[in-house]
């Protein structure tokens, strides 16, 4: 039998992940340039930058449904294609109308890998390292976000730059297509489509033990639960608001939003603004904006550590409180009279404190939590729901931010503080812990649950 190299697989399908940070992170940096290039006014700019936003909402509804139908393995496929397309026409593009349809449709593959990495590795992964694999997703995105600003600085003065900043990430969209053909298809997705036996041959291809041979009693432990899942659904496409399922979808969308009105998208698509307000030159925005980046990428990897060491619930709670406090060092201690200097030095601490609480904790969790919420019948679809309200939030933050930030200035981030406490009393109420449990123990839990209470 051929065994599969799982850390490969894992590295390839979240090599999506990288695609969705830089393609969401290089509009900073090159808008720059198109909009000189393309004589753009305010709002044209905001539409160009915001289209990729509207193509991934639409990736979330339309390719996680035909997920569930089509197989993960091919959407992936389908997304990597869109991927490379999408890269190519943008970075062609001759005028604004072009150029905003070409990010639109590069933004369906942003939206679709979105739901679909996330759903794929925690389908494909072992209960005790579910957390972490599918941190790694988070992890590209941040790299992505963080080579997407370096990649801006480096072409930043040679003529014609933004094309090539924006054609980039054609080439690693090529090789993730050219990984997703060797990847298989996800064991629980088989079994729901009653292919069985091929379900049973990837499973052990992926769950070998200490001599390197397929772990039966994992196997056979885990084929079980998909039974036991399977058995006790009513099925269908309403499943996802019956009363049984909609705790996992309460607590899906709650974490998607808050994750989005929390904040992170300021920072990430706007901190040389925020610099640059301060009257901190140009170039020192740049670069500490790229600190930012790189400090995202370092607790991105620490968070992949601790993933499936601590509760869920408990870090999302650390990680809100801990943005609460940097909010409001931002907003607070912005206003005070002080040089410039000190000013740059309270804004930059708060903002790295700000990224070390998100990216340990909603950063990931949120993308986790996709993977794992919703029963096997809807899971395809939750994922697509769930994303959907992730982008849809993002988009109305990205949009609203820069018209209120002229009229608030960082007071705007006390409203983000908010936020972040208002998460708290979500986390405590809504969300219920998943980690250490198998994707089966989560669906029956649910069930039960629902039983009870009625
Ligand atoms: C969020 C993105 C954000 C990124 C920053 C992701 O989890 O969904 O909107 O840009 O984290 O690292």
């Amino acid at each position: 039998m051929k065994k599969i190299n799982t850390t490969m697989i894992y590295i390839f399908c979240a090599l999506g992940g990288l695609l969705f940070g830089y393609d969401t992170g290089i509009i900073s940096g090159a808008i720059l340039f198109i909009k000189q290039d393309m004589a753009l006014n305010a709002l044209q700019e905001g539409i160009v930058v915001s289209s990729i936003l509207l193509g991934a909402m639409m990736g979330a509804c339309i390719i996680t449904p035909l997920s569930d139908k089509y197989g993960r393995r091919k959407m992936l496929l389908v997304c990597a294609f869109v991927f490379t397309s999408g890269a190519i026409f943008s970075a062609v593009s001759l005028n604004m109308f072009f150029l905003t349809v070409s990010r639109i449709f590069l933004g369906i593959a942003v939206g679709g890998a979105s739901a679909l990495v996330p759903l794929y590795i925690s389908e494909m992964a072992p209960t005790n390292r579910r957390g972490s694999l599918a941190t790694l997703n988070q992890l590209m995105i941040t790299i992505g976000i963080l080579s997407a600003y370096l990649v801006a600085l480096f072409y930043a003065n040679i003529a014609n730059g933004w094309r090539l900043m924006i054609g980039f990430a054609a080439i690693p969209a090529i090789v993730v297509f050219l990984g997703a053909l060797f990847l298989p298809e996800s064991p629980r997705w088989l079994f729901e489509k009653g292919r069985e036996n091929q379900s049973i041959d990837v499973l052990k291809r992926l769950r070998i033990n200490k001599d390197n041979q397929p772990d039966l009693d994992l196997v056979s432990k885990e084929m079980n639960e998909m039974k036991e899942a399977i058995s006790q659904e009513k099925g269908g496409f309403k499943d996802l608001v019956q009363k049984w399922v909609r705790p996992a979808l309460v607590a899906a969308i709650g974490i998607a939003i808050f994750q989005q009105f929390i904040g992170i998208n300021t920072v990430i698509y706007y901190a040389p603004t925020i610099f640059v307000n301060l009257n901190l030159g140009t170039s020192s925005a740049i670069l500490s904006t790229v600190g930012i980046g790189i400090l995202n990428v370092l607790v991105s990897m620490l968070a992949l550590y601790i993933m499936d060491k601590i509760d869920r619930k408990k870090l999302l709670i650390f990680g809100s409180l801990g943005m609460f406090m940097s909010l409001i060092i931002l907003s607070i201690f912005t206003n005070i009279h002080a040089s410039t200097n000190m000013l740059g030095y309270i804004t930059l601490v708060s903002l790295c404190l700000y990224i070390f609480f998100f990216a340990l904790t909603w950063g990931p969790i949120s993308w986790v939590i996709i993977g794992e919420v919703f029963p096997l019948k809807v899971r395809g679809l939750g994922a697509g729901v769930t994303s959907l309200a992730n982008w849809f939030s993002n988009l109305v933050v990205a949009l609203i931010f820069p018209v209120l930030f002229e009229k608030f200035d960082t007071y705007l981030f006390l409203a983000f503080a908010c936020v972040a406490i208002l998460s708290i009393f979500f986390v405590k109420r809504k969300v219920f812990e998943t980690r250490g449990k198998s994707l089966e123990e989560i669906e029956i839990a649910l069930y039960k649950n629902a039983s009870f209470n009625s």
